[in-house]
């Protein structure tokens, strides 16, 4: 396959300026083959499990604003993404800058207890939430209390 373009984007943070593109690379490949972003998977490669979810950020000139949606990196080609802030699990936050409120949503619910303000959010609102995204190994209980546990303790405008 030739090689061509120019892309600048980011990811978590970081600046990325390509100068040659493999017009049939993917997102996920870039990211699991020349980053230290590994939190990506390949799961089923067809849009299908949710592994290599990532967040992509956009300006939108006609809005003036920037666009967030999520995105299936092992359908997204990295040809289509310049101008683009990506961000993955690793750029929601860590032990060293300090973890994101999801992640302390994920914790507290490995607790048998429930967290206090169980109420705001369904088990049904929780899982129709995280639709499309398949998991094998914990269950879905766990990642839905995660969820429920999140929607109630964290102002949404804080975000
Ligand atoms: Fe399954 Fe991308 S690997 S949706």
């Amino acid at each position: 396959t030739g090689k061509k373009g120019h892309l600048v984007f980011a990811v978590n943070g970081q600046r990325f300026e390509l100068f040659t593109v493999d017009p049939s690379m993917t997102l996920l490949e870039f990211l699991r083959t020349q980053t230290p972003f590994k939190s990506v998977k390949l799961g089923c490669g067809e849009g299908g499990c949710g592994a290599c979810t990532v967040l992509l950020s956009k300006y939108d000139p006609l809005l003036d604003q920037v666009e967030d949606f999520t995105a299936s990196s092992c359908l997204t080609l990295l040809c289509s993404i310049n101008g683009c802030s990506i961000t993955t699990t690793e750029g929601l936050g860590n032990s060293k800058v300090g973890f994101h409120s999801i992640h302390k949503s994920a914790e507290k619910t490995d607790r048998p207890e429930p967290s206090p303000g169980y109420s705001k959010l369904t088990v049904t609102e929780a899982e129709k939430a995280i639709a499309g995204n398949l998991c094998r190994c914990t269950g879905y209980r766990p990642i839905a209390d995660a969820c429920k546990s999140f929607a109630s303790d964290v102002d949404m405008e804080d975000l």
